[in-house]
This record gives structure tokens, C-alpha cells and sequence, in this order.
């Protein structure tokens, strides 16, 4: 079977961006910017993306481009008959994982695009806008319907493959995505009273730059980036060997932090301008915003401007995801990608019915004191992720070579390059120390 490749260098970058760019860049990356210091925050974080998201962004990159392969493969292929393999199942099951959950929070928002659109959010008051949330969040059957809508919506765009399903479909969302974030930016900051949420956006307190601030930007970096799941090694093997990874590389690496800082000023003008407080995770675009939306001229339209910003920002993330696993199935076991596609979908939906149900009636299942959804977050974006971005990091500085893979890089020498002392420092001690640091850190392992 002849494996299939992007189309075009937009194509990539809108795929790989869209994957990037997610719910982590509009409701968490502002949020903890401004919690720990703002500008200051901001300024470490761009200093963690460049200096350590690169490296391994270039790293995922090379692996998947240079053995053609998924996650698994990729191991396989660089060392047959090895333990290595259970890293690129570890990236499978992470994602798989994530993937359950995350398209539960997507469910929310396409309700919330749809209420929005029909006019009927606009008309819950204020004061009801919480419990709204909570009866909808916690009604099942309609939580498990709108799960099955971005699932299968998810799927329709993976069956048609690379080129005519992942990059069509991102070449035309990324960029409505984009401009629907320059006009919500520009509504957002033409409010009276918008200065007070850019304040709190960039205020500069490096007073408040602790080190668990510091493991938190770069815990977010390495989230952010969709790094450590098998979705960049899985996009990596579909780029043609002509393809600059540095110059990509950046440039994804620059809209995700850019879409992050423009997604900070959209909300938290608009937030403080009707006089809001800033929440963090659900409650902001959930409860606090649909509030704001209430209080602006022409709010109706906005919000649904809004949620379908949100909306588009989960569907190219959940492709990304979704597409870890089809790869691996479709190409270690043979199956065709219209079947793969379809079992995965509809394991990925049967998975992510516990951590539905614990919005309402199993809200008291309890796994080690946290609820079932809170676990599998918890499980995969803390755990496994970590440990996976850094055994990934040992594996190609250590096990395949740092050599190898910036031979690859620079195409067998076609496209010369300078940086591999950088590269290499990092890619073998620095990076896989500072993961380690963040599994300690957000498992609770060590305590700041
Ligand atoms: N990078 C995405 C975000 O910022 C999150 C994500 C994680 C997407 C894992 C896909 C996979 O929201």
C-alpha cells in the first residue's frame, strides 16, 4: 500500500498547527499567564518553547519522516525486536486516552455553538448561566449525543486519509479560526475598560515567577505543542523529504504561541470590561463569558463568533489525535483506514462514557480521590504524556543518535545546517532532565 504524503508546505503547517492550537491555548494559556506574572510568565514561556519545544518538536519530526512509520513503527523500524516499541504504544494509549476525554469539552462547546446560533444562550440570565452549565454538562444523554457529533465529525474528516481528509479540511479551517480570532481581538479591545484585562494579561511581576511557575510554563509548552503523544512523529512520517523541519517547526511553534497571546486578548479584556473576575478552566468560557456576551452590543453574534472559534480549535486537535491511533491500527495490523477509523471512533466514544457519566450520576466514583474524568486527565496529560516525551528524548539522542537524526534533518546534507552542538545538548541531557522534572512536578511527586 502506498503511504500517502501532505500536499503542500500550508498543508502541513495548517495541520500540524491545528493540532497545536487548542483548548490549552484559549482557556489555559491566559489564565495561568495572568495568575503567575504576566509578562514575565510570558517572556519564560516563549524562552521554553524556543529553547525546548524546538528541539523536540524537530526531533518528533525526524522520527516519523525519516522511517515513514506511526508512532509504533518508528521504534520498530529503528530498532526491530526491541522494548523501545511500548514507547510508541505509550504515545498511542496516551492519545487514545486524551482523545476520550477531550472530546467530551468539545461536546460542551459545539452545545454552546448551537445555542448560541439559535439565540438561545443569549437569553439565560446571568445568574442562571451556572447552573445552566451544570444541568448541561451533567444531563448524559445529551452530553453522549454531542460527544458522538465531534467524534464522528472527527472521523469523517480522518476516513478520507491525509490528503484529502486532515490537510483539506485544516487549509480551510486554520484560517477562519484565525480571522475570527482578529475580530473577536479587535471587538475585545475597543471595549471601554479593556486596558484592565491587558494589565492582567502583561503586567510584568517577576516577583511572582516561583519555581512551580516555572514547571508550569513548561509543562504547558510541551502540552501545548501536542508534543510527547505520537501526533507530531505521526504527521512528521507524511512530510516529503524536501520539507525545511526547522523553518517548520518555528513557524508552528509561533502561531500556537501567538494564537495563545491573542486568545488572552480576546477574553480578558472583555472580561474585565463588564466588570468580571477572572476563572480559570470551564467556568471562564463557560459561565463567565456567555455573562460578558450578555452585556456587549451585538453579543449574540459574538459569542457564536465565539464558540465557533473554540469549536474549530477542538475539531483540528481532535484529528490530530484520532489520526495517532488510525496510523498505527491501519499499518501495524493491516486493516483498512475506513474500518480502523470506524472501530477507533467508536472505542474512543465507549471509553469516554465513564468520564461523561462522572459530570452527573457517577460524580462520586472515586479513582485514587479524584472523579473519573479528572483521573484519565490527570493519568494521561500528566503521566503518560511526560513519560513518553521523555523516553522519546533518550531515544533519539542516546539510542538512535543525535547524529542520525540531525542527519536527517538536514535531508543527507542537501540542506546544510549549523546548531547540531545545540541540538544535541539539549536533546540528550537537558530536555529529558526537565521532563522528568515536570512528571515529578504535576504528579505530585515532589511538592514546591
Ligand atoms: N495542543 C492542544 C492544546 O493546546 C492540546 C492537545 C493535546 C491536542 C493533545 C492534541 C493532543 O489544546
Amino acid at each position: 500500500m502506498k503511504r500517502e504524503n501532505f500536499g503542500s508546505k500550508f498543508g502541513v503547517l495548517a495541520a500540524a498547527a491545528g493540532s497545536a492550537i487548542g483548548l490549552g491555548n484559549i482557556w489555559r494559556f491566559p489564565y495561568i499567564a495572568g495568575k503567575n506574572g504576566g509578562a514575565a510568565f510570558i517572556f519564560v514561556y516563549i524562552i521554553f518553547v524556543i529553547v525546548m519545544g524546538t528541539p523536540l518538536m524537530i526531533s518528533e519530526l525526524v522520527l516519523g519522516r525519516h522511517t515513514r512509520s506511526n508512532s509504533v513503527g518508528a521504534y520498530k523500524v529503528l530498532r526491530p525486536n526491541s522494548k523501545w516499541k511500548y514507547t510508541g504504544i505509550l504515545a498511542v494509549v496516551t492519545s487514545f486516552i486524551i482523545l476520550s476525554f477531550y472530546s467530551i469539552i468539545a461536546g460542551w462547546v459545539f452545545t454552546y455553538l448551537q445555542q448560541s446560533f439559535t439565540g438561545k444562550l443569549i437569553k439565560v440570565v446571568p445568574d442562571q448561566l451556572e447552573s445552566y452549565f451544570v444541568s448541561l454538562s451533567s444531563n448524559a444523554s445529551s452530553a453522549l449525543f454531542w460527544n458522538a457529533i465531534v467524534i464522528g465529525l472527527t472521523a469523517f474528516i480522518v476516513i478520507s486519509g491525509i490528503k484529502n481528509g486532515i490537510e483539506k479540511y485544516s487549509k480551510v479551517l486554520m484560517p477562519i479560526l484565525f480571522f475570527t480570532l482578529v475580530a473577536l481581538m479587535i471587538r475585545s479591545l475597543t471595549l471601554d475598560g479593556a486596558k484592565e484585562g491587558l494589565k492582567f494579561l502583561f503586567k510584568s511581576d517577576f516577583s511572582q515567577l516561583t519555581t512551580k511557575s516555572l514547571l508550569e510554563a513548561l509543562g504547558h509548552a510541551f502540552y501545548s505543542l501536542s508534543l510527547g503523544m505520537g501526533i507530531i512523529i505521526t504527521y512528521g512520517s507524511y512530510i516529503n523529504r524536501e520539507e525545511n523541519l526547522v523553518s517548520l517547526s518555528l513557524q508552528i511553534i509561533t502561531a500556537d504561541t501567538l494564537m495563545a497571546l491573542m486568545s488572552g486578548m480576546v477574553i480578558f479584556p472583555a472580561v474585565f470590561a463588564y466588570g468580571f473576575e477572572p476563572q480559570s478552566g470551564p467556568s471562564l468560557i463557560f459561565i463567565t463569558l456567555p455573562a460578558v456576551f450578555q452585556a456587549m452590543p451585538l453579543g449574540a453574534v459574538f459569542e457564536t463568533l465565539f464558540f465557533l472559534l473554540v469549536g474549530i480549535a477542538s475539531i483540528t486537535s481532535t484529528i490530530s489525535l484520532l489520526e495517532v491511533s488510525v496510523s498505527f491500527v491501519t499499518e501495524e495490523f493491516k486493516i483498512n483506514r475506513k474500518k480502523a477509523t470506524a472501530l477507533l471512533a467508536l472505542g474512543v466514544f465507549i471509553l469516554s462514557i465513564p468520564s461523561t457519566l462522572s459530570f452527573g450520576v457517577w460524580s462520586e466514583v472515586q479513582l485514587f480521590g479524584k472523579n473519573i474524568f479528572d483521573f484519565m486527565d490527570f493519568m494521561a496529560s500528566y503521566a503518560f504524556l511526560t513519560i513518553g516525551g521523555c523516553l522519546t528524548c533518550i531515544f533519539v539522542g542516546w539510542v538512535w543518535g543525535s547524529q542520525n537524526a540531525f542527519q536527517e534533518l538536514t535531508n543527507d546534507g542537501a540542506h546544510p545546517m549549523k546548531g547540531y552542538k545545540i541540538y544535541n545538548f539539549i536533546i540528550k541531557f537537558i530536555a529529558p532532565i526537565a521532563i522528568g522534572l515536570i512528571f515529578l512536578y504535576s504528579t505530585g511527586i515532589i511538592k514546591l
